[in-house]
């Protein structure tokens, strides 16, 4: 009898352990919007927000899809909107226990704003005094990653993009009004590769694939290498891990079951020999140990992330933070051997640029800013902070930082090819940019653009896009350099000074001439402008076509308007080219390089014309005469 009732505590306890396990919530991270009202003040506005807060608990556990949308408020000045959204997976309770869970710490974290986001594991919970119904939002976000390494990253990759194309384009066309799908494959003989989409169902196919294109856009320079990761934006989320972390066993999978161990009844046969005997209680009680082992470590897990900073990362996620991007400058000069001239590789608008390489064998690039007028050290830290978690493939990665008395040194990685206008005006070295190249640095610039201005929480203008400001790494993607410095140098962004800071005599926009005016779509000036200069291979500050001397986008202009545009292309392309791809890169440089800022298009709709042949775009008005030649 003795053993029997163990056996039973045993399962019984094991089984507690275990529901626990499922059912414990884990907390992402939050982002208030930074919209803070006075509740006292606006008290209508704080009660909509109870209520809404209330119907979408309420409302938890009998959704069809795991979403629900809700508003609050009749008065204007107190509407409120709300949604929540549970993963595709999870039963209707946990969802009930997520959402009511999110409502509290929202309000907890949040208070007193009018805009504000949670994310956990299990679900989202939003509110905005504005409605964000049926509108895909990836203009913030998160990314975590895993601290472990793959062990053959040149499989691995590969085999996770595949899959990432696969289920995101499932999730987007998910009929059972989810919006949701989970992928699986075999990495090699003992992992398998899980992947996860997700978006709110109240989008459409097209802005549901829009959001999760750029979600898995941002996988290889967040997480790339790295046994798991996620992009977890407002709308719409990607997962991959080599373990299975959703509920569902789908028609792939071929594994074993996740718990290894025989079922209780085997051992109620009558047959007790002592062997079973001792296997029904050993066994009961190493699982239970090992249960309660789990348990504490989820535990001791949820309490070390209690902390409410603005970005949080769980157990096997990191996020950087600014005191771990110091460097000391003993190392700094070590790698640099002492910033001697041999190392030095270029000469920026705000300082000096070192290679170097680090102890443990990184090269990084160091730039020595010469400018004066840093703010102090804190504002100077947290704004590195901020720029150092901007990333992007197409963005040259900030690494870290060192400030020492004068010394105020930027560490970035290293990126081997040079810069673009080393390739692109050159004769001897054109003809490496073929067109298919050329095209990719295209597409690549409009991507690292985009995550600058929308869907990096700072929105930055870069002020000072240029041919010498885009590297190439060793496989001649585009990374944009010196994104950041009107933050990091505090330079007050209404003086629109552009004396020595921003911008640069032939991508300028005419706006700058005008103070306080400039704006992303000056960025986008200077976008157009580049994509002209890679299409032609001429400097748009130099541009001597035989008969007159005019500039390139005159020139451009009046070569479109004859009908001729292709006349534009660099001869050193040759023929390999793709007429239709230089005619549409053509028409986007020079929709970017209109006079008026306000029929520019904006870089999301950039990259929209650049993916889809189809997409119909306006015909462009001429551009305005830039006089560079008296700079
Ligand atoms: C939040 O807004 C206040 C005032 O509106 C501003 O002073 C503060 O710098 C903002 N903080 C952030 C992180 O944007
Ligand atoms: C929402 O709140 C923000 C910040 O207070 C405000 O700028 C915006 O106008 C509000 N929108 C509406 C529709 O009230
Ligand atoms: C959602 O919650 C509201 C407020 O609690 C309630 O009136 C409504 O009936 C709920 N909706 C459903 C579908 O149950
Ligand atoms: C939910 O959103 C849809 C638009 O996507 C809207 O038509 C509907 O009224 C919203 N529901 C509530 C309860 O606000
Ligand atoms: C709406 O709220 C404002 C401010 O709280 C108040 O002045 C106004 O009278 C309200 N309007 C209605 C129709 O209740
Ligand atoms: C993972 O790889 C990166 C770069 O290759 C390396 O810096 C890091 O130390 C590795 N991490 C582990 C845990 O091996
Ligand atoms: C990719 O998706 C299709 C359905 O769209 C599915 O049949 C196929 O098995 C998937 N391939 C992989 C490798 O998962
Ligand atoms: C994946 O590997 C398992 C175990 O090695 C095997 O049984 C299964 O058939 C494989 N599945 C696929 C889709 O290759």
């Amino acid at each position: 009898m003795i053993p029997r009732s163990l056996f039973r505590l045993c399962c019984i306890l094991g089984f507690l352990s275990f529901s626990k396990r499922v059912t414990s919530l884990t907390f992402l991270a939050p982002s208030c919007q930074n919209t803070t009202y006075n509740p006292k003040a606006n008290s209508a506005y704080s009660a909509s927000l109870n209520f809404l807060l209330s119907s979408l608990s309420s409302n938890a556990s009998h959704t069809i899809n795991g979403f629900y949308n809700s508003t609050a408020g009749h008065n204007i000045s107190a509407k409120i909107y709300g949604l929540f959204l549970c993963r595709g997976d999870l039963s209707s309770d946990i969802c009930e226990q997520c959402v009511a869970d999110a409502s509290n710490r929202i309000l907890k974290l949040c208070s007193d704003e009018k805009t504000a986001i949670v994310w956990y594991d299990e679900c989202l919970l939003r509110y905005s005094n504005e409605s964000m119904f049926s509108r895909g939002d990836a203009s913030f976000g998160i990314n975590l990653r895993s601290p472990q390494n793959v062990t053959r990253p040149d499989l691995f990759n590969p085999l996770l993009l595949n899959l990432m194309n696969n289920v995101t384009n499932q999730a987007a066309n998910d009929g059972s009004g989810k919006k949701f799908a989970v992928e699986e494959a075999n990495f090699s003989s003992f992992q398998r590769l899980y992947t996860l989409a997700q978006c709110t169902p109240d989008l459409s196919s097209f802005d549901c694939m829009a959001c999760l294109s750029n979600a898995v856009s941002n996988l290889p320079s967040c997480c790339y290498n790295r046994q798991g990761g996620r992009v977890v934006y407002p709308s719409c989320n990607v997962r991959y891990e080599l373990y299975r972390f959703y509920n569902i066993v789908t028609a792939a999978s071929n594994l074993p079951p996740l718990l290894p161990w025989s079922t209780p009844s085997s051992s109620k046969e009558k047959g007790q020999n002592s062997r079973e005997v001792v296997i029904a209680i050993v066994v009961p009680i190493i699982v239970s140990v090992f249960l309660f082992f789990v348990a504490l470590f989820l535990l001791r897990r949820r309490l070390r992330k209690r902390s409410d900073r603005v970005v949080e990362a769980t157990g096997g996620s990191e996020i950087l933070d600014a005191e771990s991007l110091q460097y000391n400058l003993n190392e700094i000069q070590a790698a640099t051997n002492n910033f001697s001239a041999c190392n030095r590789i270029g000469e920026g608008g705000f300082g000096r640029v070192y290679k170097g390489t680090l102890h443990n064998g990184q090269d990084v690039a160091v730039k020595r800013l010469s400018t004066s007028s840093l703010q102090g050290f804190e504002e100077f830290r947290n704004e590195i902070g901020l720029v150092a978690n901007l990333h992007h493939r197409n963005l040259v990665r900030l690494l870290g930082y060192c400030f020492h008395g004068e010394e105020k040194l930027l560490i970035y990685e290293f990126v081997p090819n040079k810069s673009l206008d080393y390739f692109l005006f050159d004769p001897e070295r054109q003809p490496v940019l073929d067109w298919s190249r050329r095209y990719n640095i295209i597409g690549g610039l409009a991507r690292g653009l985009l995550y600058l201005h929308e869907d990096s929480r700072l929105r930055i203008v870069h002020r000072d896009l240029k041919a010498s400001n885009v590297l190439l790494d060793e496989s001649m993607n585009p990374k944009i350099a010196d994104f950041g410095y009107a933050r990091i140098c505090a330079v007050d962004q209404s003086e629109g000074s552009t004396s020595k800071i921003a911008g640069t005599y032939g991508y300028m926009a005419p706006e700058y001439a005008m103070p306080g005016q400039f704006s992303v779509k000056s960025d986008v000036f200077s976008f157009g402008v580049l994509v002209l200069e890679i299409i032609s291979g001429k400097r748009s500050g130099s541009f001597h076509e035989s008969d007159s001397a005019e500039d390139l986008l005159s020139y451009a202009w009046k070569q479109w308007r004859d009908g001729t545009p292709v006349a534009l292309l660099d001869r050193n392309v040759g023929d390999s080219s793709s007429r239709n791809e230089v005619i549409q890169c053509i028409h986007i440089g020079l929709l970017c390089v209109q006079e008026d800022a306000e029929q520019r298009p904006n870089m999301a709709a950039v990259v929209l014309m650049l993916n889809s042949y189809s997409a119909t775009m306006p015909a462009p008005n001429q551009p305005p005469i830039l006089c560079h030649s008296r700079t």
